[in-house]
């Protein structure tokens, strides 16, 4: 645990079992698996219930009891892609809720009793388990409250033509402010395209309800970064809500990654000046068009500055990886420039003294950690959580810049210049710095996510 937090504590009172269940993608697996080792230095035995699909690695949790529930691994695989994100939600409500009921019903027969199952909000169908089973339910959202207010209203998105179908690619591009839902403009709403845009409202519709229903909330975010998105919703949403992030400033650099990380981005940003380096890297799940990524090639070459750029196996539709990069890219147009690995240790990456900026889709994770190392971002939202989030990060924080047009060599390379060269990415790194610090205050005694964290304990500690 990070000692600044001082915020460990050993306890002899035998602590009832919490059950954690994590969406199977590492956007959503990484935050619960931080959580659950915030609640296990508090004293509570830890069981991670998890697909075979996306499964954790349970050596990096020697504390933890791992149960794999029966999945089809490979029909889940096969729904994985983002195209396929509602059929995927619907279902691990339908088919998987069975399996995890009879997991619960074992480790509550156990001597030791299970105090509360906590669940990503895509598993809402396990309300229905948890109530059967006299349970409390609490719902971890892994995204920030900001962004969830874009979701919150299904009605007022399907008015607004947000669920589509998957042949629509008529874009929304307005950018008028959505009434009642300010800063965001109408095209920073989130995009919901499938074969069958009445299923995803249902969905979505279900998923607002759950968290309406649940026990409690808990936010992997801080009161200093959105106190007033919580008092928007709070009315819509009064559930107790728990903010006790950033989760992932309470340990080390996390051992949770899906994908093994590459070891020589660290000792390649050694070479480089404090400050100088951009690093680019969009996630674990956008996926782009060749024409997108030559645009994105072009444009850090043109910039002149140096780059880490996290091509992700797959990650470009038709490409294995980077067969498209113009012949001698690296020895030629960005000449001495740029390091190019397939997935970054990224919390390390970011804490380099090297890195002077983040070229990010802005998942919350990203956002979060770059936040919390003080490195000012260029955000390219691609879909879902991503747009809301990058409007707070270029309007509200006001610490990057948006690239407002989607990739385009020209607008990319101006956007690094303003970062990484002008006097504005100086003003955007003062700005981040003084949000890193109060950020950080929050997690040490005395600062919000601190107190609510205890507040959480006891909460969970006052059930019956
Ligand atoms: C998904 C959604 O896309 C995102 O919008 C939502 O907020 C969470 O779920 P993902 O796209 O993977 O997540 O983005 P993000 O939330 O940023 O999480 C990515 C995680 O992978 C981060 O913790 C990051 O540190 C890690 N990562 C990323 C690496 O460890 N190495 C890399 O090279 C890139």
């Amino acid at each position: 645990m990070d000692t600044n937090t001082n915020n460990t504590i050993t306890t002899t009172t035998k602590r009832r079992r919490l059950v954690l269940l994590p969406t199977p993608f590492q956007g959503h697996l990484s935050p619960m698996l931080q959580l659950a080792s915030i609640l296990h230095s508090k004293g509570f035995p830890i069981t991670i219930l998890h697909t075979r699909f996306n499964a954790p690695n349970p050596t990096n949790y020697p504390n933890f009891i791992f149960i794999p529930i029966s999945d089809t691994k490979e029909e889940m695989h096969s729904l994985s892609d983002m195209g396929n994100a509602v059929r995927f939600i619907h279902y691990i409500n339908i088919n998987l809720l069975g399996p995890i009921r009879e997991c619960l019903e074992w480790l509550m027969s156990k001597d030791e009793g299970v105090a509360c199952l906590i669940t990503d909000a895509h598993w809402f169908g396990t309300q229905s388990v948890a109530d059967c089973l006299k349970l409390p339910w609490i719902v971890h959202r892994t995204s920030s409250i900001s962004s969830f207010r874009a979701f919150a209203f299904p009605q007022l998105l399907r008015d607004m033509g947000c669920f589509r179908r998957s042949s629509d690619d008529e874009e929304m591009k307005s950018e008028a402010l959505v009434p009642g839902l300010e800063p965001f403009k109408v095209k920073d709403l989130p995009k919901i395209q499938c074969s069958d845009p009445e299923s995803a409202f249902n969905l979505l519709e279900l998923m607002v309800q759950g968290t309406k229903r649940a026990q409690a909330l808990i936010w992997n975010t801080c009161k200093y970064l959105e106190e007033h998105d919580l008092k928007a919703i709070s009315q819509d949403f009064p559930n107790p809500h728990f903010l006790i992030g950033p989760f992932h400033k309470y340990f080390p650099a996390s051992s949770s990654s899906l994908l093994p990380q590459d070891q020589t981005s660290l000792s390649w940003l050694d070479k480089h000046q404090p400050k100088s380096v951009l690093y680019v890297s969009f996630g674990s799940l956008v996926r782009i068009e060749e024409t997108q990524f030559l645009e994105i090639a072009w444009g850090l070459a043109n910039s002149k500055q140096p780059f880490l750029w996290v091509v992700r196996p797959g990650s470009i539709k038709g490409s294995e990886w980077l067969e498209l990069l113009p012949d001698g890219f690296l020895d030629g147009m960005a000449k001495g420039l740029g390091h190019i690995v397939k997935w970054a240790a990224q919390q390390d990456v970011l804490a380099h003294p090297a890195i002077g900026g983040f070229w990010t889709h802005n998942g919350w994770n990203s956002t979060l950690e770059s936040i919390c190392e003080g490195v000012p971002m260029i955000c390219s939202p691609f879909f879902g959580d991503q747009h809301p989030i990058a409007r707070y990060v270029s309007d509200v924080w006001k610490i990057g810049v948006k690239l407002e047009h989607g990739l385009e060599r020209g607008e990319i390379e101006s956007a690094i210049r303003r970062l990484m060269v002008d006097k504005e990415g100086l003003e955007f790194r003062n700005r981040i710095t003084n949000i890193t610090e109060k950020v950080s205050l929050c997690l040490k005694k005395g600062g919000s996510s601190y107190s609510s964290l205890e507040d959480l304990v006891n909460y969970i500690l006052s059930f019956p």
